[in-house]
C-alpha cells in the first residue's frame, strides 16, 4: 500500500477554566525547593536525571547526526518560542531513514535553585524521541519551535543548557519486511499548512481552521497535551464544526517538582520528560472535509485549572493514484456523558466520590484506489476518583482511575483490513498527612502510587502485533520540620517498568532514596 503522510501543527494556548475541588490536594505538600536539604558539595558529580523507558530499537546502520538548536535558557516564562532553522541534512544517505530520533539534552547548575528543581552541583538530562513518523515534513525545510518555559530571579537563577540533535539513521538494506508494518508514513508528500495566528489563545474552546488535499483516505489526529496546574483530572474535546468527534481523557503527569520533588530525584514522574500523546481516529468524518474548502476543528478543556498547552498534529494518507477521493459518515452517536458526585462534608472533613464514563462511536466509508474501506471507531471512558479530607486539610486521600480504551477497524465490503484496540488504565493513590506536633514541629507524611497501564493489539493481513505494559511508580515521603523549615526529610521512590510485546520484553525495577539509587536491575528477556 503506498500511502503519504501530511502534518498540521498547531499550538494553542487555553487559559482559566474554572473547577475544581483538587485544587487544594496537594498544596499541603508543596515546598519551595530552597527549603529542601541541600545534599553536601562536595559531592560535586552532576546528578543524571532520568524517566524509565524501554530504550528504543534502533536499526544497525550509522546515524548521521545533526546538531539543529543550542541554546540557553534564561528567563523565557512566557517569551515566545525560541526558533531553529531545519534544513535537511544532505550528506546523509539518499536511500531513506527507517529511523529519526530527535535527542534533547538539558543542563542546568545553580546559585541557589531553578524550576525543575536541579541541585547545585547541576543536572543534566537526556530525552529521546522518535520521530520517525514526521518524517515527511523532515524532508523539507522547517523551523521548530522550542519553549521552555524558565524563570529567572533573585531566587531562581538557574539558566538551562539545552542541545537538540536529530539522528537520521539510513534504512537497513535489504530491508527487514518485518519492519514494514510501521511504514505508513512512507512516500510522503509534504504539503504546508497556513496556522492562524488568532487562534492560539482562548478560555473556553479554540478553533483550528484547517483545509486538506482531497485526495486523502485516512485521517488520524494527534494530539499532545500538557498541564501546568495542580490538576489531576480533565478531559479535552475535539469537535469537527461544531460536533465531538473524539475525547482525551489524559493520564495524570507528575512533573519534577510535583507534589514533593524529592520523589522524582533522579527517577522522574512517568510521561515528565517524554509526554505521551494521542490519537482519534478522524477517518469516519473525512467525506465531510475532503470538498477543499475550510474546516474547524475545535478543541476544549473540561474540569480544568489553568494553565494548559495542546499540541496536534494532523497524520493524512494520501491516494498517490488518485487526484480526489470521496467518503460518507455513517453513523456518529455521542450520548451526553455520565456523571456523578457523591459528597459528604462535616466542616473541613468530608470525603467527595466522582464517578464519571463517556463513549463515543462513529463509522464512515471512504472510496480510493485501495476500494471502499468503511472505518468504525469506539472510544470508551471511565473515571473514578475518591477524596478524603480531614482535620483541616491535613489529613488527605486521594485514589483516582482513568480507563481508556480505543478501537478503530477497518474493512473493505468483502474483506478485513486492519483492526487497532489500545486499552489503558491509570491508576492514581495518594496518601497524606502532615501531623501538627504541638511543639512548634510538624511531621508529614506521604505516599504515592502511579501506574500507566497500557494494553494494545492490532492486525492486518499481513500480521498482528500485541504489546503490554505496566509501568507503577511507588513513593513515600517522610518529613520533619520545626515552623516554616525542613528539618529532614526522606523522600523514596520504586519503580517496575515492564513492557512485553510479540517483538521484545523489556522490564525494568529500580529503587532510589533521596539521590541515590538503591538498586536497578534491566532485562531484556521476555518470562513466556
Ligand atoms: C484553595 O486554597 C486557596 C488559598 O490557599 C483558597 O483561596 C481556595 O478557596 C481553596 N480552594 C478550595 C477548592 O478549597
Ligand atoms: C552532515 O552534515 C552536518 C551539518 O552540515 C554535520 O553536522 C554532520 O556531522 C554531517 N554528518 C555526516 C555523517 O557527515
Ligand atoms: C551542546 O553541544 C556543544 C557542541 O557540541 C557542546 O559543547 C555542549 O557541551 C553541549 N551541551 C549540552 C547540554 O549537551
Ligand atoms: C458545517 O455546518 C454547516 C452548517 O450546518 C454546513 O453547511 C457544513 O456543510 C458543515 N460542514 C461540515 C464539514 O460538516
Ligand atoms: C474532623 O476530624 C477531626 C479528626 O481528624 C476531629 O478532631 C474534628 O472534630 C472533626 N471536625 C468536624 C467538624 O467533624
Ligand atoms: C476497557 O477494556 C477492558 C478490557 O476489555 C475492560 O475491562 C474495561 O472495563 C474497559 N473500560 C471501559 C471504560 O470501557
Ligand atoms: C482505590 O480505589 C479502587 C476502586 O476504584 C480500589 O479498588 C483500590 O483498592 C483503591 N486503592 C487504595 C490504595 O485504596
Ligand atoms: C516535639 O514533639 C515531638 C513528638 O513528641 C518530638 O519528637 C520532637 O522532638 C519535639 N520537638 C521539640 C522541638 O521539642
Ligand atoms: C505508606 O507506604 C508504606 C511503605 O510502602 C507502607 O508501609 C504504609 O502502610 C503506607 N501507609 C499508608 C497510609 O498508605
Ligand atoms: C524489585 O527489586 C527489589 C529489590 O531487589 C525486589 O525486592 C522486588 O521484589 C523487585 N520487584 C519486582 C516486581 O521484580
Amino acid at each position: 500500500m503506498s500511502s503519504s503522510l501530511l502534518i498540521l501543527f498547531f499550538s494553542l494556548f487555553i487559559l482559566h477554566l474554572p473547577f475544581a475541588c483538587n485544587a487544594n490536594l496537594t498544596k499541603a505538600n508543596r515546598f519551595r525547593s530552597e527549603l529542601l536539604p541541600q545534599p553536601s558539595l562536595k559531592d560535586a558529580s552532576i546528578t543524571r536525571y532520568f524517566e524509565v523507558t524501554k530504550p528504543m530499537e534502533l536499526p544497525k546502520t550509522k546515524s548521521c547526526s545533526y546538531l539543529i538548536l543550542q541554546h540557553d535558557f534564561g528567563f523565557t516564562f512566557t517569551q515566545p518560542p525560541v526558533l531553529a532553522n531545519y534544513t535537511p541534512p544532505l550528506n546523509c544517505s539518499s536511500q531513506g531513514f527507517s529511523k529519526i530520533v530527535l535527542e534533547w539534552t538539558a543542563t542546568c547548575k545553580i546559585l541557589r535553585s531553578c524550576t525543575a528543581e536541579p541541585r547545585a552541583t547541576g543536572i543534566v538530562w537526556t530525552i529521546k524521541k522518535d520521530i520517525t513518523r514526521y518524517s515527511s515534513l523532515l524532508k523539507n525545510p522547517q523551523t521548530l519551535a522550542v519553549y521552555l518555559g524558565n524563570l529567572v530571579d533573585q531566587t531562581y537563577t538557574g539558566i538551562y543548557h539545552v542541545n537538540i540533535t536529530f539522528h537520521f539513521y539510513p534504512a537497513e538494506l535489504p530491508q527487514n519486511p518485518h519492519k514494514q508494518r510501521n511504514s505508513n508514513s512512507k512516500d510522503a508528500q509534504n504539503k504546508e499548512f497556513k496556522i492562524p495566528q488568532n487562534a492560539y489563545r482562548a478560555v473556553l474552546e479554540v478553533y483550528v481552521s484547517f483545509q486538506i488535499p482531497q485526495n486523502a483516505y485516512r485521517a488520524v489526529l494527534e494530539v499532545y497535551v500538557s498541564f501546568h496546574s495542580d490538576d489531576a483530572f480533565w478531559e479535552v474535546v475535539v469537535s469537527l464544526n461544531g460536533s465531538v468527534v473524539g475525547a482525551i481523557w489524559p493520564f495524570t503527569v507528575i512533573y519534577t517538582g510535583g507534589i514533593y520533588p524529592l520523589l522524582w530525584r533522579p527517577i522522574t514522574g512517568i510521561g515528565s520528560f517524554n509526554l505521551p500523546s494521542y490519537d482519534i481516529e478522524i477517518t469516519p468524518f473525512l467525506g465531510k472535509i475532503l470538498d477543499g474548502n475550510l474546516h474547524k476543528f475545535g478543541f476544549s478543556v473540561t474540569n480544568a485549572l489553568d494553565v494548559w498547552y495542546i499540541d496536534a498534529n494532523l497524520h493524512l494518507w494520501l491516494d498517490s493514484n488518485r487526484e480526489r477521493t470521496e467518503g460518507k459518515l455513517i453513523k456518529h452517536r455521542n450520548p451526553r456523558p455520565q456523571l456523578s458526585l457523591v459528597q459528604h462534608f462535616m466542616g473541613l472533613n468530608g470525603s467527595f466520590i466522582t464517578s464519571a464514563s463517556r463513549s463515543l462511536v462513529s463509522s464512515g466509508w471512504v472510496k480510493s484506489s485501495h476500494g471502499k474501506i468503511t472505518t468504525y471507531s469506539v472510544q470508551d471512558f471511565s473515571f473514578r476518583n475518591s477524596m478524603e479530607m480531614k482535620d483541616n486539610f491535613n489529613f488527605q486521600i486521594f485514589n483516582q482511575t482513568i480507563e481508556a480504551n480505543n478501537s478503530v477497524f477497518a474493512k473493505l465490503p468483502s474483506s478485513f483490513v486492519y483492526s487497532v484496540e489500545l486499552m489503558q488504565r491509570f491508576p492514581f493513590y495518594l496518601y497524606s498527612a502532615n501531623v501538627d506536633q504541638g511543639n512548634g514541629s510538624f511531621l508529614s507524611l506521604v505516599n504515592l502510587s502511579l501506574g500507566f497501564n497500557e494494553d494494545r493489539f492490532s492486525t492486518a493481513s499481513f500480521g498482528f502485533s500485541t504489546s503490554s505494559l505496566r509501568n507503577l511508580q511507588n513513593g513515600q515521603v517522610n518529613m520533619f520540620g520545626k515552623g516554616n523549615l525542613v528539618v529532614s526529610a526522606l523522600g523514596s521512590t520504586q519503580q517496575v517498568y515492564a513492557y512485553d510485546s510479540n517483538e521484545e520484553c523489556y522490564s525494568r525495577n529500580v529503587s532510589s532514596k533521596n539521590y541515590p539509587v538503591l538498586y536497578d536491575e534491566k532485562r531484556e528477556i521476555c518470562d513466556r
